[in-house]
């Protein structure tokens, strides 16, 4: 037991925090913030100390400048233990085992190297459960965010037994067969790491699952450590609102004018990522126009696709291949005054919601997704209602699988003959299933789905 302890009441403890720092040549700082999921969901409760790392060199400078924001608690980790636990093992190792992206050839080779680096990670998730220690009041809530912390509980439990420990996974979890991938130590270390909590909860059942079979397999159980589930939804009443302010009717002018008068815009949204399934989305769309000659001119695929993750090499290389595979699709049935493809690379939240506002059909393709969010965002900013084209491996299909359109995100020409039927589709039935995904996407808004893992991990 730690001999001193800290005030807050509710700890949450995530990789990427609320703000970030960039400092200026001039020694200036510049607080940013940031606007993700976790950020909305988490204002429900105003007292809390949100516990994250710093990412970059402006973070670092900051924290070792004593800049702080009231709420939050940047860790100054050595930024060579941090790259090796969020590139080298999170991103590169974590990530890939739960969206099963190793292929043939590149499956992983866990020797030396693997090992240096999952010292690196033990020593990032044990910074973490000290700075929680230290911070939290006698008998405190404590949320841990995701597989970057997969260490964290067993370890804040084994500080501070008085705390009250959750942990939820915002990704798939991997079927024990490809889990098992791991040296046996390693998947031992991380499933224990994780029961420390009290409770643990995952996005969909088919996730939480997965998790109980890798316990009952590798380790015998679960130990009596409760396992929920807690479907996150979209925002409704930010996203209806954000929607309709000046920056996105402007996007939405020019988005128009980019696609044309009287064409049908098929639309995705992505960050950059491999386990988004973003080129065979291209070929499928490819597929369609070579096999649909009477929709040429008639469509545009809008793909924004976000970089991400842009230091490791595997996610270079496919940003690169999207745009090559988006131009040759041009270039093969492209137009004087028709371009089949509009890619946008420059992430603009403004842009994206306009593009959801005029979507006939968005297309939601992943190989594996925790829950997929542009999913549930689409039908409800909607302007005349959206098919969707659903990948059945996306957590998102457990709600919304009755009403989308749904593909197995391998088959091409499944997706190509989805896409057709999705732009086919008669414009009542369009808007009965758009009213009834969007009723299933909001129904527990992220307000709600942190307080019900709060009320459930006190219970
Ligand atoms: C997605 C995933 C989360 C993950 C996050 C990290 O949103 O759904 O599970 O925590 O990416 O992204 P980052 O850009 O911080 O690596």
């Amino acid at each position: 037991m730690a001999s001193t302890h800290g005030a807050a009441e509710v700890l949450v403890a995530s990789n990427r925090g609320p703000v970030s720092y960039v400092v200026g040549d001039d020694g200036s700082v510049e607080t940013k913030r940031g606007g993700g999921g976790l950020v909305s969901a988490l204002s429900v409760v105003e007292d809390k100390l949100w516990v994250c790392a710093a990412l970059d060199d402006g973070d670092r400078a900051a924290v070792r400048r004593g800049v702080s924001e009231p709420g939050v608690r940047m860790l100054d980790i050595d930024a060579g233990v941090h790259a090796d636990a969020y590139n080298g093992i999170a991103n590169s190792v974590l990530w890939f085992v739960h969206h099963m992206l190793y292929q043939t050839p590149l499956e992983p080779s866990f020797g030396p190297e693997f090992r240096r680096q999952w010292a690196s990670y033990e020593a990032y998730n044990r910074a973490f459960a000290e700075a929680l220690a230290e911070e939290a009041a006698p008998g405190a809530t404590v949320v841990v965010q995701d597989y970057h912390l997969a260490l964290v509980p067993g370890m804040l439990r084994e500080l501070r037994d008085d705390l009250r420990i959750g942990h939820f996974s915002h990704t798939p979890w991997a079927p024990v067969d490809y889990f098992r991938m791991l040296p046996d130590d390693i998947a031992e270390q991380l499933l224990r790491g994780m029961l420390g909590a009290d409770r643990l909860a995952f996005l969909t059942r088919r996730w939480a699952d997965a998790f109980t079979e890798c316990c009952t397999r590798i380790i015998g159980g679960t130990s009596g450590t409760r396992i929920g589930v807690h479907g996150l939804g979209a925002d409704a009443d930010f996203l209806r609102e954000r929607a309709h302010r000046a920056d996105v009717e402007d996007r939405l002018a020019a988005l128009r004018e980019q696609i044309g008068p009287g064409r049908k815009a098929v639309v995705r949204v992505d960050r950059t990522e491999l386990s988004k399934n973003i080129v065979r989305g291209l070929r499928a769309y490819e597929l369609f126009l070579e096999t649909r000659p009477e929709w040429r001119e008639k469509v545009v695929h809008v793909a924004f696709a976000y970089p991400s993750r842009q230091d490791l090499a595997v996610y270079r290389d496919y940003t690169a291949e999207v745009s090559r595979v988006a131009d040759a699709v041009n270039a093969r049935f492209g137009t004087e005054g028709w371009t089949p493809v509009v890619l946008h690379v420059k992430d603009d939240f403004a842009r994206s919601l306009a593009a959801y506002r005029l979507a006939d059909v968005a297309l939601v393709n992943p190989i594996r997704d925790g829950m997929n969010l542009v999913a549930k965002e689409v039908p409800v900013v909607s302007d005349d209602g959206c098919v969707l084209v659903l990948s059945r491996e996306a957590g998102a299909y457990e709600e919304l699988g009755e009403d989308a359109l749904v593909v197995n995100p391998y088959d091409v020409s499944a997706t190509a003959s989805a896409l057709a039927d999705a732009l086919a589709m008669p414009a009542d039935e369009r808007a009965e299933r758009t009213k009834r995904l969007s009723a299933a996407a909001t129904a527990l808004p992220p307000g709600a789905w942190f307080l019900d893992q709060l009320h459930a991990l006190r219970d």
